[in-house]
């Protein structure tokens, strides 16, 4: 049978995905010839063994009955609801489950925004080295993505005055990803010390830092099963013995989680909170997000 090629978009010729792209089928070529390959180009906490909390999937069995229809365009509302719930705790005053839009993934969500805030030509500024989806998505949506340097040689930390330089009347937004994927940077204690924090190292932190143990595809420490205390136990532990501190700051979604749960569980409530290092950047804004 005969075939025919058919064109694709021309909004498609800007448009790179390296982790699926060329390396990746590279390196799948190269697997299928007997090389045994590490393949680091998709970080996929499931295949390391990493499980969805007990509740969660209790859940998900629970409600498959009456999730086969179509729920609301945004998302179903005790979800909605959870995340104005959570959102409060961090301070932000003024949102409502209207406000909520749940979606498939941070990938379908930065499309939907990107799409919402961009006219033709308007820039957005995204780390580089960069996640491939913000360039790809940027270009997708008609904008134009500007890339602002991390160099490895500094610690792939990015310059503000050079992000600054980088800004025109056509920026639109600023990308700003912490802990950065791929590197792996983290920016908070110079963004600590600039907002007049005094930070406090733990026994163990930065090349023998410990994460909660949620994630991680078990890179900082390996779990062992049965074990009597979960990381993040242990975490919030060292943290209380510190002396002088009463905050533990973390970066992370899931760190903040897994923290406020271990308090509970360890019965360290009262002695040292947990919060994300943007709830202490509102806070010396004067809870700009709450106006
Ligand atoms: C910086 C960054 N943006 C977006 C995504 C995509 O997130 P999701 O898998 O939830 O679509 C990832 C996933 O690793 C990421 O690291």
């Amino acid at each position: 049978m005969p075939t025919r090629t058919i064109r694709s978009s021309p909004s498609l010729a800007n448009v790179r995905y390296e982790i699926r792209g060329r390396l990746a089928r590279r390196a799948q070529e190269m697997e299928r010839m007997g090389y045994d390959i590490v393949m680091l180009n998709i970080g996929n906490p499931g295949a390391f063994g990493f499980r969805t909390p007990e509740t969660m999937r209790l859940a998900m069995i629970e409600n498959l009955r009456s999730a086969e229809g179509y729920c609301h365009q945004k998302g179903i509302f005790p979800a909605r609801e959870a995340v104005v719930m959570q959102q409060q705790e961090r301070g932000v005053r003024g949102v409502t489950a209207d406000d909520v839009f749940i979606g498939n993934g941070v990938s379908e969500l930065i499309d939907l925004t990107l799409r919402a805030l961009l006219a033709a030509d308007e820039e957005v500024l995204v780390p580089s080295p960069d996640y491939p989806l913000w360039t790809a998505a940027v270009n997708l949506n008609r904008g134009r993505a500007v890339h602002y340097p991390c160099r490895p040689e500094r610690g792939f930390i990015p310059d503000p005055d050079e992000i600054e330089s980088l800004i025109t009347k056509r920026t639109r937004a600023i990308v700003v990803i912490n802990p950065n994927n791929p590197t792996g940077a983290v920016y908070p204690r110079r963004v600590l010390e600039a907002i007049g924090c005094r930070v406090f190292e733990m026994p163990r932190h930065r090349e023998c830092g410990l994460c909660c143990g949620a994630g991680g595809g078990r890179i900082w420490m390996q779990e062992t099963p049965g074990a009597k205390e979960r990381p993040a136990e242990s975490r919030v532990r060292e943290a209380a013995a510190v002396p002088g501190v009463g905050v533990l700051v973390v970066t992370c979604p899931k760190d903040l989680v897994m923290f406020q749960d271990a308090l509970k569980t360890t019965g360290l409530e009262g002695k040292i909170v947990v919060k994300d290092l943007i709830e202490l950047v509102d806070e010396a804004l004067g809870g700009l997000t709450a106006q």
